[in-house]
């Protein structure tokens, strides 16, 4: 079988003029893997980062890309589940990058997750201060979003990614036929950010995302592979176009507000997809509320939500107060108030008066309009066949 051609797409490091890296999106890439780290991460010695469950099934093909480009790469290993993107974790991985004789020749591969994705880039981001990072993608989530970006991080007891540094990969190399293994209520919490990206940025990427939801959420690796080369385009842009993350970047944090919040009050019992298709769908209503967003967006999102069978997690249990406390207590824990990104329509944030993409709305009048927005969010679900 022949493969189409990659396609590269090019993400400025913010605050540099001239640095970049690839994002290659292709088939089969992972076989690629060796020769297009020697190029764009070249080092004496590679740490493959991945955690338990990835390594198990896909760490053999790395390694032996890896080989084959002549490089010599060990595979570093931890306990797969968001609970180990942890200061544990992150201890024991630079521990055994010592033990192995790594120095600051090194450069480290993750492969995996969001989860290996934010930790490996941590370890890189610290060991010997920082060496050269490559990563690659194997989750839905990751490969729409957590791999560009150069966010890496730990969650500590207190908040989720309350530790962490910007430290830009050098290459993400995305193989969609990854997801071939990735367990279905991971490919649709992956769908759900795909959605948010589609919502904040392009109505006919949504359109498209509409029309062919069966075959994404049936985990066609070819719709797959169209969907994830246009996501990571619109995230290479925006992170792009804002270095200081004080402008364009916020649109990604559409569903997030609500999300995050629902997250803090579920503990790490939800996928972050599931929490951000809720939070867009609360968002979206409390947007239509205020009069902000068109009528009628927050049906079309729980629609294609719903074709690309993610579960909606508002069922009316959740409480109003409770989770407008959850959003503060996430703010405070970054320094700020609550601030909430608002659809125009589809494909397109609203802006405020300054121009800001986040609007500060006062709590009494949140906590009003997501009462009705969780009593709705429920009831629509329950009255569609
Ligand atoms: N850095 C960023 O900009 C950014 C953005 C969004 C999310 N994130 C982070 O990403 C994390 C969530 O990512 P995630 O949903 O990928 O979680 P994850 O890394 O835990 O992966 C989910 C599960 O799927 C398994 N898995 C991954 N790929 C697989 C494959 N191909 N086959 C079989 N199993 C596979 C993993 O072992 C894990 O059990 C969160 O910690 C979040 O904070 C970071
Ligand atoms: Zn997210």
């Amino acid at each position: 079988m022949t493969n189409p051609p990659a396609q590269a797409i090019e993400v400025t490091v913010p605050g540099t003029d001239d640095r970049r890296y690839q994002v290659i999106v292709a088939r089969g890439a992972l076989a690629e893997l060796g020769e297009r780290t020697v190029a764009a991460a070249p080092a004496h010695k590679y740490a493959l980062i991945a955690d338990s469950r990835v390594a198990e099934l896909h760490a053999e093909q790395a390694l032996s890309s890896l080989a084959e480009a002549g490089c010599d790469a060990q595979l570093l290993v931890f306990p797969a589940g968001e609970w180990n993107k942890s200061r544990a974790a992150w201890g024991v991985l630079s521990d055994e990058l010592l033990e192995c004789g790594f120095g600051r020749d090194a450069a480290v591969v993750a492969l995996g997750g969001g989860v290996a994705g934010d930790l490996s880039g941590f370890v890189a981001s610290t060991f010997m201060r920082g060496v050269p990072f490559v990563v690659v993608p194997s989750s839905l989530l990751a490969m729409v979003d957590a791999s560009i970006g150069g966010k890496t991080g730990l969650d500590t007891d207190r908040a989720k990614n309350a530790v962490g540094t910007f430290h830009h990969p050098r290459l993400v190399l995305i193989d969609p036929e990854l997801l071939a293994t990735l367990p279905k209520p991971h490919l649709r919490a992956g769908l759900a950010e795909a959605i948010k990206t589609a919502a904040i940025r392009d109505a006919d990427l949504f359109a498209w995302i509409e029309a062919n939801a069966a075959d994404l959420a049936g985990g066609d690796l070819e719709t797959l592979a169209e969907l994830i080369s246009a996501c990571a385009a619109i995230k290479a842009a925006v992170v792009s176009a804002d270095p200081a993350e004080e402008g364009l970047r916020q649109i990604l944090n559409f569903g997030h507000t609500a999300g995050h919040a629902l997250e803090a009050l579920a503990g790490l019992a939800l996928l972050h997809g599931e929490a951000v298709a809720a939070g867009m769908r609360l968002e979206a209503r409390i947007g239509e509320a205020i009069g902000v967003t068109e009528a009628g967006t927050s049906i079309r999102l729980d629609e294609a939500l719903e074709a690309c069978g993610v579960p909606n997690l508002l069922d009316g249990s959740v409480r109003a107060d409770r989770l407008l406390e959850a959003a503060a207590t996430d703010k405070k824990n970054r320094g700020g108030l609550p601030h909430w990104v608002l659809l125009r329509r589809i494909g397109e944030v609203a802006t405020d008066d300054a121009g800001s993409y986040s609007t500060a709305i006062e709590d009494d009048r949140v906590l009003e309009h997501l009462e009705a927005a969780l009593r709705t969010a429920a009831d629509d679900a329950d009255s569609r066949p």
